[in-house]
């Protein structure tokens, strides 16, 4: 299983992500709490801007997202990331 570096550089903090759970939930797992309301892709309330990295996703999310944004209840972690959180 690989493993991926997820900085967050507002909160100067680092977390390991394994794609075994979202990032909302690694988040929260972390006590670091963050806006959501579906969890599954379609109303973009854990938009989230992408300063480095790449993510997939299984499905294409129905959200509206800028290039540079990623959802972190759906998307799959392809490389360390820096997160502007
Ligand atoms: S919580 Fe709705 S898109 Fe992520």
């Amino acid at each position: 299983m690989k493993v991926f570096q997820v900085q967050l550089v507002q909160r100067q903090q680092v977390l390991q992500h394994d794609n075994q759970q979202s990032l909302l939930e690694n988040l929260e797992q972390h006590n670091i709490p963050h806006e959501y309301q579906c969890r599954s892709g379609y109303c973009g309330a854990c938009r989230t801007k992408l300063l480095q990295g790449k993510v997939s996703y299984r499905q294409p999310p129905l959200a509206f997202l800028q290039s540079n944004e990623i959802l972190l209840c759906c998307c799959q972690v392809e490389s360390d990331l820096i997160l502007d959180l």
